[in-house]
């Protein structure tokens, strides 16, 4: 009999740090109790708030407790269902999101209602990146209102949020400008969106990718001084959106909307269909092994990472 069959492999940490304080540990393998659906995971996505609430910058608004498991976003198939569940059986192959830090893991276990039906054209990377990136940019995009011919500038424009962000405002009848660095901007063309280096006087460049046209809303995945950017080009502040930049938020009274406002399985299984229908492409920069979850968070936390960073466990 295999010893090891009643165990499962996750990441923990036991108290706040950098990467190193990440570890894999042996746990028993969860079972679903009512209520409960147990998953094999796929792939979970990696995202910079893990790090910064590992760090404990983030600790009013996330409190931890410890050991600490880490991670929202996975894809996988069902190994086992609560006997009271009916939407979902062993073998059905879902995306989905841990409300409980924990999806970084071999097993993960969640309600029913944090699951959807992964579509047969949207891969395990894809599908294991969604949740977290998707919601924040289809919370961000719909806080600005955007509509047809609108012009909107997309500040971390090929980041996890921001890559799907400006697809999104994109479907939207919108006019994209993205900020980004120059390695990226092959990427936003594609998507025919108009590129602007960071690098230098970024206001000019903007005006001269405007083009004597004036902005009507501003989305901001990367802070730096983005919020009084668009305000200075006399963008509304009530189409004026960041996700990071809470000290703006505060301070402008501008949106702040993120992943909170959309964490629902209906926008996942929307984006999820997006995914599969072509519409949205949710690049993979890398994909690492559960056991390198260290190296992982060492390139995200390099902060230039173009779509998602991804976990196979
Ligand atoms: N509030 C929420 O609900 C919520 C949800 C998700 C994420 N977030 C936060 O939002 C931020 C972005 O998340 P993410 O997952 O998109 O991060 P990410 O995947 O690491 O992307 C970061 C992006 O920032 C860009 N960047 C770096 N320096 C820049 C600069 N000076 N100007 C413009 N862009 C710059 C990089 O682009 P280049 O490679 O082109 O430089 C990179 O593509 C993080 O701080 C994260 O914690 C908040």
């Amino acid at each position: 009999m295999d010893a090891n069959k009643d165990k499962y492999k996750a990441v923990r940490y036991e108290h706040f740090g950098h990467v190193d304080v990440l570890h894999i540990v042996e746990l028993p393998k969860p079972a679903a109790n009512k209520g409960e659906v147990l998953i094999r995971v796929k792939a979970a996505g990696i995202n910079p708030g893990e790090a910064s609430i590992r760090e404990g910058f983030l600790e009013k608004q996330f409190p931890s407790t410890f050991p600490s498991g880490q991670g929202t976003d996975f894809a996988g198939v069902i190994e086992s269902v609560g006997a009271d569940i009916t939407a979902f059986k062993p073998g059905d192959k879902v995306i989905g999101f841990s409300n409980n830090r924990n999806s970084q893991a071999e097993y993960v276990v969640v309600k029913p209602d944090q699951l959807v039906s992964k579509p047969p054209k949207v891969s395990w990377e894809q599908a294991g990146g969604l949740f977290v990136a998707g919601t924040t940019a289809y919370a961000a995009v719909r806080a600005v209102g955007l509509k047809e011919g609108d012009i909107v500038i997309v500040s971390g424009a090929a980041g996890g949020v921001g890559s799907l962000a400006v697809q999104i405002a994109k479907k939207r009848g919108a006019k994209v400008i993205g900020i980004a660095s120059a390695p990226n901007h092959h990427w936003l063309k594609k998507h025919d969106v108009i590129p602007v280096s960071y690098d230098g006087n970024i206001e000019e460049s903007l005006k001269i990718a405007l083009s004597g046209s004036k902005a009507d809303a501003f989305i901001d995945t990367s802070g730096k001084g983005y919020v009084e950017l668009a305000i200075k080009l006399g963008i509304s502040v009530d189409r004026i959106n960041t996700i990071i930049d809470f000290a703006a938020v505060e301070k402008y009274k501008i949106k702040a909307e993120g992943s909170a406002a959309a964490s629902t399985a209906q926008v996942l299984g929307e984006l999820a269909q997006m995914v599969n229908d072509g519409g949205l492409e949710i690049p993979i920069a890398k994909t690492y092994p559960l056991s390198l979850v260290k190296d992982a968070y060492i390139e995200l936390e390099k902060h230039h990472t173009h779509g998602k960073i991804v976990l196979i466990p």
